[in-house]
């Protein structure tokens, strides 16, 4: 079943995964809006993706989502062009190889993989209107969480950090479709699988290595697109809402991840951390049995 044409707004669409959504998008006659840091990288992406459009042209809107301001100006630049937006795709993602701080005093990955989803999912739930919310996470993501070290305070390596920020964005979709229940928003989540992308490109160390095995045996940026694209358009997923992805199916995330006592005190230190000004709701009881 074809899906009627939407506008999506893609994170991370300079490269990779999001890239690659963003063409495949683009090529089947969706308004794609492509957000990420780089503006050279940003520009030449908006290119290709527009040679490949079929229907209304794209945009590029710059911004670094690991700054909270460039998140809210993100949003009002958003809202002062758009009535609505169909789907956001939460995707841009890094791995600091040493703790490193944002502009707002929180640990590098954690901002950029989860309080950027959380903040902009919060500011932009009015443009949604009947909309989807889809995660990028990742089977590597990790089976436990030390509140005490979310920001690796404790404690830091990069593949750690990586892992409990990708957990968090399981979390946050699960919370977030309990909390959305009975609403028409919709939020889902998948892994692309290991996929040869720019990610961790240039740095050194273990987090060198590890990204270079992976661009070696990991599968093509376009298949963990096309998931992608069906959380975000498909009518067939009308509905469909608190599910992880992998391999392209439904599937079981770590028993971590469906306790919804850990994913509320997520929730409430993240809306500390993020002071979003607009609260989405706590779920019921009945939605958290
Ligand atoms: N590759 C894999 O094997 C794999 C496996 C599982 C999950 N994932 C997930 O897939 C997602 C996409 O990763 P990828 O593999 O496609 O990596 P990639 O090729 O490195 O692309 C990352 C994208 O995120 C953007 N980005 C990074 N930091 C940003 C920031 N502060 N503000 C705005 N944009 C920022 C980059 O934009 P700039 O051009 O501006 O830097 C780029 O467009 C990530 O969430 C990752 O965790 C990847």
């Amino acid at each position: 079943m074809n899906a009627t044409p939407r506008r999506i707004l893609v994170t991370g669409a300079s490269s990779g995964i999001g890239l690659a959504t963003a063409r495949q998008l683009a090529a089947t006659g969706h308004e794609v809006v492509m957000v990420s840091r780089e503006t050279s990288r940003g520009t030449q992406a908006l290119s290709s993706v527009a040679a490949d459009a079929t229907g209304p042209g794209p945009s590029f809107l710059p911004a670094d989502l690991s700054s909270q301001a460039s998140i809210r100006d993100l949003s009002v630049r958003l809202h002062d062009r758009f009535s609505s937006v169909d789907a956001l795709v939460n995707n841009a993602g890094t791995a600091a190889t040493r703790r490193e701080l944002t502009v707002d005093g929180i640990e590098l990955t954690f901002a950029t993989n989860h309080l950027a989803p959380f903040l902009l999912t919060h500011l932009l739930l009015d443009l949604l209107h009947g909309g989807r919310v889809v995660g990028t996470t990742s089977e590597s993501h990790a089976g436990r969480l030390d509140f005490d070290n979310l920001q690796g305070e404790r404690g830091y390596n990069f593949f750690s950090a990586y892992s409990r920020s990708k957990l968090a964005n399981i979390l946050f979709t699960y919370e977030l479709a309990r909390r959305l229940a009975g609403t028409a928003i919709t939020a889902n989540c998948f892994t692309p699988g290991p996929s040869a992308t720019n990610f961790g490109r240039g740095t050194g160390g273990a987090m060198g290595l590890m990204s270079a095995a992976v661009r070696l045996i990991g599968g093509s940026p376009q298949r963990g697109a096309r998931i992608a694209v069906r959380l975000a358009t498909s009518p067939e997923l009308d509905g469909a809402s608190g599910l992880y992805f992998f391999h392209g199916k439904p599937a079981r995330s770590k028993a971590i991840t469906y306790d919804p006592v850990i994913a509320a005190r997520l929730w409430a230190v993240s809306e500390e951390l993020t002071n979003p000004g607009r609260q989405i709701t706590q779920p019921s009881k009945e939605a958290i049995k």
